[in-house]
């Protein structure tokens, strides 16, 4: 290995990076855990649960536009040398798509109690309100972003699931440093 694939095999994200990736990750799998958990809870329960999740699930959705304008103005690390052209095609692609779908997700949330309740503010941990839109109430509208939230949830947690298998994989078979690029310590 050259000097220079040394340096770039070595080099870590940002902690700016680190802190949005860690941030988001963690509040997306809590609230996925907690929308499901929620799930057969009795009503009143359920009700103050879910007052969390759309909490957790707006402040996801301002993190991920703030990442995404922090992302477009710095560039990661270079990629690592020592992954193979596919490895690194793939995981560019789920990259790419993550970006998306952690604001897709939270914006079909949003959407869905905005048409639902025909633009009521959300409540963020009684600390303050997030603004609704003002409209009229659309049920049919409500059930179509509700299905887009389920099946975008369903595809966040595949693509998860490769991510994390992915980042394993380079940690514990090819100990390549991946994983330390992106962790804090
Ligand atoms: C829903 C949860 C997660 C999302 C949305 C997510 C998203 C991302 C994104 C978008 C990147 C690329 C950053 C960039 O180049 O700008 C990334 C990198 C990375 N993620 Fe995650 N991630 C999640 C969870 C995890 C978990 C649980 C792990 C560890 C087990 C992990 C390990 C890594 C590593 C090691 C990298 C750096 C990869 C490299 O250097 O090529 N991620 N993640
Ligand atoms: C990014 C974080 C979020 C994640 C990971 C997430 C995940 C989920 C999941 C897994 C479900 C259960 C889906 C089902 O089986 O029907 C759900 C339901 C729900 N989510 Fe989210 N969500 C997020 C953000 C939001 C936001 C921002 C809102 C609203 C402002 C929201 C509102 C709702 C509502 C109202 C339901 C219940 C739907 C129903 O009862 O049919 N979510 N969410």
């Amino acid at each position: 290995m050259s000097n220079t694939d040394t340096n770039a095999a070595r080099s870590r994200y940002s902690h700016g990076a680190i802190t949005f990736h860690w941030l988001i990750a963690l509040a997306i799998i809590a609230n996925w855990i907690l929308a499901h958990y929620a799930e057969d809870l009795p009503k009143a329960e359920h009700e103050r649960l879910m007052g969390t999740h759309v909490a957790i699930g707006m402040s996801v959705l301002i993190l991920s536009v703030l990442r995404v304008i922090w992302r477009l103005m710095h560039k990661p690390p270079p990629p690592n040398p020592e992954h193979k052209a596919w490895e690194r095609l793939l995981a560019g692609l789920i990259h790419k798509l993550f970006y998306v779908l952690i604001i897709a997700l939270p914006l079909t949330g949003y959407l869905m109690v905005q048409t639902f309740t025909g633009g009521m503010g959300i409540d963020m941990f009684g600390a303050g309100q997030f603004p609704g839109i003002a409209m009229a109430k659309d049920k049919p509208a409500s059930e179509l972003f509700g299905e887009l939230h389920e099946v975008i949830s369903y595809v966040m947690a595949a693509l998860l699931a490769l991510h994390v298998a992915g980042a394993w994989k380079h940690h514990l078979v090819d100990r390549d440093g991946t994983m330390g690029r992106m962790l804090p310590f």
